[in-house]
């Protein structure tokens, strides 16, 4: 097994090139199993995330051809109807083939996902959506097996304890696309991988209105068609990378990210002191020498997302004061904060938020990642850090961040890995 190691300390400078939305490509892979004729899917990053999504596709009867960030899905002989334990469990985004097998197949057998280090993670609202539909569902064994004679149109309301669900909504919109008639769905997420889904569908054929907003139309139609797509940039990528830049007191461009999907962010950047700004088609970031403490709740898009909280924890940590952090998606996932003391951050847990000490300097460590962007957390921490970081466990990382090593290497920072003993 890898291990990562950081020489912390050292500024960044450079450009750095923003790969296409894992979020995106997922439920987006899974939506050529609508169809019968190929799709080709552009942007695509290589990663251990999409790789499995090509290995769902090909057990569930698809061929998948997947070159220089173009994944070419095609039909391989009769499609399966079970999406097995052994490749469901190691990936969440892997539930998403529920929507597509129950529409195109009248029948779906999908493994249940199961829980993971940042909370609980239930299925309820995607099972609810499906049932609205007229799926008659039971979970028996760890599995979901889901039947329908013929999907018709209804009106769902998808909003859960937490707010909207981006796969949910991912499962119910793509089932509504093949069903009788007109669904609504009220309370869809918002998330821009959802409208890139949406986009998508639209392009194979689908009738879909009120794309971007919680307010979904979806008119049923007889047949999708194969079409030809480019997925969005990564906004949490791109995040990670921006913040990355005020940690280390870096200013850095990022060629082909997101600018307008991380609003959220760019405002509490502003607020602690970094300015982000787009100049000729490239995103800007430059920081200024002092941190300033910056609280910050989660929220559904276009709030700040949950998947840059742990990163934005590893910048307050060097902030100039006290800062409050809240996860309003997962109120759980603060699994990093101890390995974030561990380098000398000073944070502590109170109920449902985090309050985090700013401290002159963090200090290299032996550390352990723990999920995917905890680990791109303990990376900040670790290239802001007086000395070496080892970061442990990193597989997490090649789940989301594509040519990870290279990027930071261009971008001046000295890591490399090493196996471990
Ligand atoms: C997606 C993202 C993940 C991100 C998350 C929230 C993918 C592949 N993953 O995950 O990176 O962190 O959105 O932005 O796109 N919930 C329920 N019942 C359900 C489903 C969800 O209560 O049936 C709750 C969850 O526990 C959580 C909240 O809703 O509190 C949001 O989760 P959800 O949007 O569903 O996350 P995912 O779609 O699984």
């Amino acid at each position: 097994m890898d291990k990562l190691i950081i020489e912390g300390g050292k500024p960044l400078k450079g450009e750095v090139k923003i790969s296409g939305s894992k979020n995106a490509a997922l439920p987006i892979m899974a939506a050529t199993l609508l169809t019968d004729e190929p799709c080709v899917i552009r942007n695509v990053p290589r990663l251990r995330d999409t790789m499995t999504m090509g290995k769902l596709l090909i057990s569930l009867g698809k061929d998948v051809d997947f070159n220089n960030n173009t994944a070419v899905i095609k039909p391989k002989g009769k499609l399966g109807h079970v999406a097995e334990y052994e490749i469901v469990a190691t990936m969440r985004g892997s539930f998403c083939v529920l929507g597509p097998l129950l529409s195109k197949l009248r029948k779906a057998k999908v493994s249940l996902p199961g829980g993971c280090v940042i909370g609980i993670r239930p299925v309820d609202l995607h099972l609810k959506g499906l049932s609205a539909l007229g799926a008659k569902i039971d979970i028996a064994n760890g599995f979901v097996n889901a039947r329908v004679r013929q999907l018709k149109g209804n009106n769902i309301y998808l909003g859960g304890v937490s707010g909207s669900s981006v796969l949910a909504t991912a499962n119910v919109m793509m089932a509504a696309t093949l069903a009788k008639g007109v669904t609504i769905i009220e309370s869809a997420a918002c998330e821009p991988e959802i409208a890139d889904l949406a986009k998508f569908l639209v392009a194979m054929g689908a009738k879909i209105k009120g794309i971007g907003s919680p307010h979904l139309k979806i008119t049923g139609v007889a047949k999708l068609k194969g079409t030809n797509y480019r997925i969005i940039p990564d906004r949490i990528e791109s995040g990670t990378y921006m913040i990355m830049a005020a940690a280390t007191r870096s200013t850095i461009t990022l060629r082909q990210g997101s600018f307008n999907h991380l609003i959220a962010l760019v405002d509490k950047l502003s607020e602690v002191g970094t300015k982000v700004y787009q100049e000729k088609g490239l995103i800007k970031i430059q920081p200024k020498k002092i941190i300033k403490p910056v609280s910050m709740t989660t929220h559904p898009y276009p709030g700040f997302p949950t998947d840059l909280q742990a990163q934005f924890m590893a910048l307050m940590t060097l902030a100039n004061g006290v800062s409050l952090i809240i996860d309003k998606v997962y109120p759980d996932r603060f699994i990093h904060i101890s390995e974030l003391n561990r380098m000398g951050a000073h944070i502590r847990r109170e109920g449902l938020s985090a309050i985090v000490e700013g401290v002159r300097n963090l200090y290299g460590a032996p550390v352990m990642a723990s999920d995917l962007r905890a680990s791109a957390a303990l990376i900040i921490a670790g290239l802001a850090a007086k000395g070496r970081t080892e970061i442990h466990r990193i597989y997490h990382l090649e789940r989301g961040y594509e040519n990870l090593d290279e990027k930071l290497c261009a971008l001046g920072a000295s890591v490399w890995r090493e196996k471990t003993s």
